[in-house]
């Protein structure tokens, strides 16, 4: 479990997320979705460390709370992160991308080359997105919705206890969407993987999650499951907003 407990975030002059409170369950898949702006990608941030709550705290179960370098740095270990602008390194081929998602496992002046059980889980998790067939283009080739899955693949290789995304699925075909999906979800089965997205694909979200969390205004507007959103909330929660500029 995940607990945010009264969490504030700055970003800059501005408080971008306001004294939010929910708890995450391990071994399920939770998207986040909200209209743009609203502090979704800060929220994964803060999640994953790299943005600190300027009041309130986030405590993971077996980890501990999220405030010092140490319990951070092991608690990095076991986390994955696919960013919203992929963060992929174009002049290098597909699999030395996913490869990297590894870099923190190997000493950082090794100058052997990747070892063999590390390039049999990178040719495994391109298999996983559908990509093996593109391991040594060079990443500048490949489209949007492949550099996309290339950065699902370097977050499934770390085999991560926590896999964050920020709209992995933004530009990529619905059927592979549906493929990229189930993936997750036997990751999620086999390994009992904790999976928080931010999508903007309300469909998809409440498909392929066991719990939504909506965000409207730097706070919580929702907190439940897909069918409770379905039921009552699409329309209360996000009246004011059109259905397509939910981002
Ligand atoms: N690096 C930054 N510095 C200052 N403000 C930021 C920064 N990044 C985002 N913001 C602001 O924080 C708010 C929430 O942004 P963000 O978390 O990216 O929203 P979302 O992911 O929901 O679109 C926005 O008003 C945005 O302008
Ligand atoms: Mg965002």
């Amino acid at each position: 479990m995940i607990h945010i407990d009264h969490v504030s975030v700055q970003r800059g002059a501005h408080e971008v997320l306001h004294d939010i409170s929910a708890d995450i369950p391990s071994g399920g898949i939770t998207a986040v979705v909200g209209p743009s702006g609203v502090g979704k990608t800060t929220l994964l941030a803060t999640l994953n460390g790299l943005l600190r709550p300027s009041s309130g705290a986030i405590t993971i179960d077996g980890v501990g709370m999220l405030d010092s370098g140490e319990t951070l740095r092991g608690f990095r270990r076991q986390t994955a992160t696919v960013f919203q602008e992929h963060a992929l390194i174009d002049r290098l081929p597909a699999m030395d991308n996913v490869l990297l998602g590894l870099a923190d496992q190997r000493h950082p002046l090794s100058p052997l080359p990747w070892s063999r059980p590390m390039r049999l889980r990178a040719a495994q998790a391109l298999d996983e997105v559908g990509l093996l067939h593109r391991a040594t283009a060079r990443t500048s080739q490949l489209s949007g919705g492949e550099r996309q899955r290339v950065g699902v693949a370097r977050a499934l290789v770390r085999q991560p206890r926590l896999l964050l995304g920020d709209e992995p699925f933004a530009s990529v075909d619905p059927a592979l969407i549906r493929q990229l999906g189930n993936t997750l979800r036997d990751m999620v089965a086999r390994s009992g993987a904790t999976v928080i997205l931010v999508m903007h694909q309300m469909e998809t979200a409440l498909s392929l999650a066991d719990k939504v969390i909506a965000l409207a205004e730097g706070r919580i507007a929702f907190d439940g499951t897909p069918r409770q959103f379905d039921r009552c909330c699409q329309e209360t929660v996000f009246k004011t907003i059109p259905r397509g500029a939910l981002s």
